[in-house]
């Protein structure tokens, strides 16, 4: 007998593809802890999207606060419908705000967030500069910037990576049925570093969707960076990638901080960046 398949929303597609809070929660305390000995109770998600790590930021201690920064309307208003309801009255200690993350204005907070590559839409130095140092002046003393960059030669070819996602639910509960996230590196420009790339859901059970999102990046890397967050006043800026595990054929999961790393064929990597 054959299903029909379903129509699921492509944000919570996008979050059972790419997001994974437990993980972020858990390196985020680590770096917290490393970076000041205190727990953070503060965040601010930038680029924020569903705002789905604001919710499980404040849902993870009744003492945490968080802030969400997106600037489209859409999305906003999908989260404060489909993702802020689900804590209940908890849920006033999560605050949206629907402002550019380059001007918009929070009280200080002991962690700011950019996560899934977000920041990589400024290509413009002085552009990626005024940020860090916005970002910098929202933190509270050893507060933390955590964000994450991709590289290795794969991240500049014009591919396709194709990765199967589970059946599963959602943060509100809503069933999905398994389906293919795809990524797919349509152009990079060797002048600019300029990249051009779409997400795709695929697979028999839903009805897919093609071009879900599209983002128009410059490839930043490490040492660019690195480079831009200690000129704006950072203090220490540090590394974590996952090790390689020969015997599976790959990443072992276990996000460290590692000074030297192989240039493997496609990397990620987290930045802590301490006030
Ligand atoms: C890839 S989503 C990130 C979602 C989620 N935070 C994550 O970690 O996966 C990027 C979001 O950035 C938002 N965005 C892009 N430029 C922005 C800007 N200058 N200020 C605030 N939000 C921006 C978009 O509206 C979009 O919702």
């Amino acid at each position: 007998m054959s299903t029909d398949p379903v129509a699921i929303h492509k944000h919570i597609l996008y979050e059972a593809s790419v997001q994974d809070t437990e993980v972020d929660l858990d390196l985020i305390d680590r770096m917290t802890q490393r970076a000041s000995g205190k727990q953070a109770l503060t965040l601010r998600e930038d680029f924020s999207g569903t705002s789905l790590l604001a919710c499980a930021w404040v849902d993870s201690d009744p003492e945490r606060e968080a802030w969400g920064v997106d600037l489209h309307t859409p999305t906003l208003n999908w989260a404060r419908k489909h993702r802020l309801p689900m804590l209940g009255d908890d849920a006033e200690r999560v605050h949206l705000l629907e402002e550019n993350v380059l001007t918009a204005q929070t009280p200080q907070v002991d962690v700011v967030a950019a996560l899934n590559f977000s920041y990589m839409i400024f290509k413009q130095r002085s552009l990626l500069k005024s940020y860090f140092q916005s970002v910098y002046d929202s933190l509270t003393e050893k507060g933390v910037f955590v964000l994450d960059l991709f590289g290795g030669p794969h991240a500049q070819d014009v591919m396709k990576e194709k990765k199967r996602v589970p059946a599963g639910v959602d943060y509100k509960g809503t069933p999905y049925p398994d389906f293919t996230y795809v990524w797919d590196q349509t152009s990079f420009n060797a002048v600019t570093q300029e990249i051009c790339c779409h997400i795709h859901f695929k697979g028999k059970k839903i009805i897919p969707i093609e071009k879900a999102f599209t983002y128009e990046w410059r490839l930043w890397s490490i040492t660019e960076i690195t480079d831009l967050l200690t000129e704006v006043g950072f203090v220490t800026v540090e590394p974590y990638f996952e090790g390689w595990d020969d015997e599976a054929e790959t990443t072992d999961g276990q996000l460290k901080i590692r000074k030297k790393y192989e240039n493997m064929l496609a990397w990620i990597c987290y930045l802590s960046a301490v006030k």
